[in-house]
């Protein structure tokens, strides 16, 4: 163990969770069509740490991804971003909680076609009121590799510039955390790698802290972490993760799938 000063806090960028789900379900639908999307998940996204969620089609892998994010209610259980227990929180606290400290990143890149890419990256802080810290901004842009192209319209760049825009609007607002379902489900390998490149330099460099759903081995090898779900629980993790050992486990579910 590293000593440290005395009167350091150690939270900053240790073990402290950016966001906790603890004994969290949700059930669609009532009677007959219920559906348990999610069944008691209790995981805990630790801060500047990149996490991938695996799991077959249909898990309740992007359901676990909108309950943590606040865009979707629980039906039972806890979730928290940081300290903050998204349940008991109001519709216009929510929403400002997820303005102001949750950043998104979808699969469709979610750009408004009318304004320019500096205009799209800026987009929630100018909706906020909030100055972009210029500094972070062009460290931002530079480190996506926009900077030439921030007076293009979404339809004026590839697929990939596309998502790297949508990367630098989710990074511009340095929220405690960033949700990404996909991201790079759109993209052609190269650009996903890309994409997938500054996501993790942002984790390493930035101290960012990503949790980014994925069913590709390879995206998943980007993360430090990977958790499995099936049937809305989770039922495994992986630390350090490579495309070879990620495609390892999800063989092992699939046996397992067809034995139980
Ligand atoms: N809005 C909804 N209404 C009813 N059922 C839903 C809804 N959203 C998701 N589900 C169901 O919840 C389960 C988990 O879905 P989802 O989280 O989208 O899975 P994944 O992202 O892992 O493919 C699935 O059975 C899905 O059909
Ligand atoms: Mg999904």
């Amino acid at each position: 163990m590293t000593t440290m000063p005395l009167g350091v806090k150690t939270t900053a960028h240790s073990a402290a969770a950016a966001a906790r789900a603890t004994d969290l379900s949700k059930v669609y639908g009532e009677g007959e069509t219920q559906v348990i999307a999610l069944d008691s998940v209790s995981v805990e996204f630790r801060q500047a740490e990149f996490t991938a969620i695996m799991g077959p089609s249909g898990s309740g892998k992007s359901t676990l991804m909108h309950c943590m994010a606040g865009l979707d209610t629980i039906s039972s259980g806890s979730a928290r971003i940081g300290d903050v227990e998204l349940t008991t929180l109001k519709d216009k606290k929510l929403t400002q909680l997820r303005r102001d400290k949750i950043g998104f990143i979808f699969q469709a890149f979610n750009l408004l076609p009318t304004l320019n890419a500096l205009e799209n990256i800026t987009l929630p802080m100018d909706i906020a009121g909030r100055k972009a810290d210029q500094a972070w901004l062009d460290q931002v842009v530079a480190t996506v590799g926009l900077a030439g192209r921030l007076k293009h319209r979404p339809n004026q760049l590839s697929g990939g510039q596309q998502q790297r825009v949508a990367v630098a609007r989710a990074l511009a607002g340095q929220p405690e955390i960033i949700f990404a379902d996909e991201p790079t489900g759109n993209l052609d390998s190269r650009s996903g790698a890309e994409v997938l490149g500054f996501l993790r330099n942002s984790v390493r460099e930035m101290g960012q802290t990503i949790v980014m759903v994925t069913h590709d081995p390879v995206a998943a090898s980007y993360s430090d972490r990977v958790v499995f779900l099936a049937d809305g629980r989770i039922v495994d993790e992986l630390r350090n993760p490579t495309a070879d050992g990620v495609l390892d486990r999800m063989k092992r579910f699939d046996a397992k799938g067809r034995t139980s």
